[in-house]
């Protein structure tokens, strides 16, 4: 099972196939989000480690994030175990 390590917090265990933002959104830490669609950008956060438990980024993500970037609503946990740490 996936786990996400978000800003030093406690870890998140998620469900592979949902994006970073709702499970860390359901653990009560608090992040930055708005449209949750991958256009205004606000949840976007800097993968310390472990992206490689994650979907590749779209180009267009991947373009406006730069390379240890992604947006947590558009990134996608993959099947396995593993941690992803992440900070915002
Ligand atoms: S919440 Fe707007 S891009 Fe993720």
């Amino acid at each position: 099972m996936p786990v996400i390590r978000f800003n030093g917090g406690e870890d998140i265990e998620a469900r592979a196939g949902h994006d970073l933002l709702g499970p860390i959104m359901a653990s009560g830490q608090a992040i930055q989000y708005l449209c949750m669609s991958g256009s205004c950008r606000m949840c976007r956060v800097r993968i310390v480690s472990g992206g490689e438990h994650l979907e590749p980024a779209h180009p267009s993500e991947a373009e406006r994030c730069g390379p240890d970037g992604r947006l947590a609503c558009q990134a996608i946990l993959l099947p396995g175990d593993g941690v992803v740490v992440v900070e915002q």
